[in-house]
C-alpha cells in the first residue's frame, strides 16, 4: 500500500466547470479508449462496458471508445457500434449506470473510411476522399494488415456518410448519451478529407483548403440536428503522425488554424484537442501546441496527450486548457479523480490486455482505498 498524502481538493483538475450544456463537478476527463470488447457478431456492448464506464463515473466527463455510425464505418475488431436496436439497448444499460452512479457520458462516433480493410466490409474496399492508400494498419481478425487503395467517395457516398452519423447521432440521444464527440482525428474519413496527401478531390469536398474541412463542417451540423444544436463536441488533432500522408507541415498547421476558427461558426460544445506527442517519456506536454488552438476557438477546450496531475493542473493554471483527458490513466486508475484529489500512487495499466477482450485489464483494476 502506498501512503496517500493530504487532500488538495484546491488543484484546478477539481474545479468545477460549465460547458454549456455540460457541468462538470471537476477537470478530469476520461479519454476516448477502444478496448474491443464487443465480441458478439453484432458488434453490441455487454453487461461489462456497464461495469468499465460505470467504475469511471466519478470523472468529469466520460468520453466513450469510438464507436462505429454504420457497418460502413467498421474498421477495427470488435469495437461497438450504434446503428442497430440491439446496440441502443445495450448503450442505454451502460449510460444508465453512468448516470445512477452520478456521472456524466458522451458517445465518440466513429468512421474509419479509407483506413478500413476489405475484411471488415465483407470484401468490398474501403472508400475514402480519393484512390490513395493511407499505408496505415487496420486490426483485423487475422491481425493488423496494411491498407489497401480505397475507392473514391462519390457524391452519394458522402451523403450517405453524413447521413450516417446524424442517425448515430439520434441513436445515442435515444440511449441515454449527455452529448456525443465526433472523431476527427487520428487515419480516419475526416481527417483524410483534411489531409492534402489523401483529399485530391475537385467538388465541394477537396482541392483547397475550405473544401477540405467541409465534410467536418457539415457532420457536425448534422449531428447537432438530433441534439437541437447541443451536446455536440469535436475531437481534433494534427499530430498524430503514424505514417507519411499523416506528415504535420506547416501547410496542414494552418489549415487546421483555419478549420478551428472555423468551429466557432458551428455548435461546437467544446473541442478536444489532441496535442503533440512528447518527445520523450516523463517529458511535459508542449503547451504552445495547445494555446494555439485555445487562441482560435472561443468555446471550452479539453486537452490531451501525455498529462499527469502536475502538468494538468499546470495547463488549467495558465488559462490553456480547461480540462484535460486521460486515457492511459483511467485505463488502470478507475478512481483518477480520488487520486489526484489524495496525491495517491497511480496504477500503471498493462498494454498486453488493451485489445485482447475478457475482464483482465478492463473491469479488474483495485481503486486506492481497497489497496
Ligand atoms: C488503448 C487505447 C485506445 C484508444 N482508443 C481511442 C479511441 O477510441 N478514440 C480516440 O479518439 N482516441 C483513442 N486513443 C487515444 C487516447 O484517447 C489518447 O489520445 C492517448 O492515449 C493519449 O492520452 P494519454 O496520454 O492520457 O494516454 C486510445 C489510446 C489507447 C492507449
Amino acid at each position: 500500500m502506498s501512503t496517500a498524502l493530504p487532500a488538495a481538493l484546491d488543484q484546478p483538475l477539481l474545479r468545477r466547470a460549465d460547458f454549456g450544456d455540460f457541468q462538470l463537478p471537476n477537470r478530469v476527463v476520461m479519454a476516448p479508449t477502444t478496448r474491443a470488447r464487443a465480441v458478439d457478431d453484432g458488434l453490441v456492448p455487454t453487461p461489462m462496458h456497464a461495469t468499465h464506464y460505470g467504475q469511471r463515473a466519478s470523472a468529469g466527463l466520460i468520453i466513450t471508445e469510438s464507436t462505429w455510425v454504420s457497418e460502413r464505418a467498421v474498421g477495427f475488431v470488435n469495437v461497438p457500434g450504434i446503428y442497430s436496436e440491439p446496440q441502443v439497448t445495450a448503450w442505454r444499460q451502460v449510460t444508465d449506470t453512468v448516470h445512477a452512479l452520478g456521472g456524466r457520458i458522451v458517445l465518440q462516433l466513429w468512421h474509419t473510411g479509407a483506413a478500413s480493410h476489405p475484411d471488415h466490409l465483407g470484401g468490398r474496399l474501403p472508400a475514402g476522399p480519393s484512390a490513395i492508400n493511407p499505408r496505415v494498419m487496420s486490426f483485423t481478425a487475422s491481425g493488423f494488415q496494411e491498407t489497401v487503395t480505397p475507392r473514391e467517395m462519390t457524391a452519394r457516398d458522402i451523403r450517405t456518410a453524413i447521413a450516417d452519423f446524424r442517425t448515430a447521432a439520434a441513436n445515442a440521444r435515444r440511449a441515454g448519451f449527455d452529448g456525443v464527440e465526433i472523431a476527427a482525428l487520428g487515419s480516419f474519413l475526416i481527417a483524410q478529407f483534411l489531409n492534402p496527401g489523401l483529399n485530391r478531390r475537385s467538388d465541394a469536398y477537396g482541392g483547397d483548403r475550405a473544401r477540405r474541412r467541409q465534410l467536418l463542417l457539415d457532420i457536425i451540423d448534422a449531428v447537432a440536428e438530433p441534439w437541437d444544436g447541443r451536446c455536440v463536441g469535436v475531437r481534433l488533432g494534427p499530430y498524430l503522425t503514424p505514417g507519411e500522408p499523416f506528415r504535420v507541415d506547416e501547410d496542414l498547421l494552418a489549415d487546421y488554424d483555419a478549420l478551428v476558427a472555423q468551429l466557432n461558426d458551428h455548435p461546437v460544445a467544446y473541442l478536444h484537442l489532441r496535442g503533440k506527442d512528447r518527445t520523450t517519456p516523463g517529458a511535459v506536454p508542449d503547451f504552445e501546441a495547445i494555446a494555439r488552438y485555445r487562441r482560435a476557438f472561443h468555446g471550452p477546450l479539453i486537452a490531451n496527450n501525455g498529462f499527469d496531475r502536475e502538468s494538468a493542473n499546470a495547463v488549467i493554471e495558465a488559462g490553456t486548457a480547461d480540462a484535460v483527458s486521460f486515457a492511459t490513466h483511467f485505463i488502470a486508475n478507475p478512481d483518477l479523480v480520488a487520486r489526484f484529489a489524495t496525491g495517491h500512487d497511480l496504477a500503471v495499466a498493462d498494454r498486453d490486455t488493451y485489445y485482447t477482450g475478457g475482464a483482465r485489464g478492463y473491469v479488474d483494476h483495485q481503486v486506492s482505498a481497497a489497496e
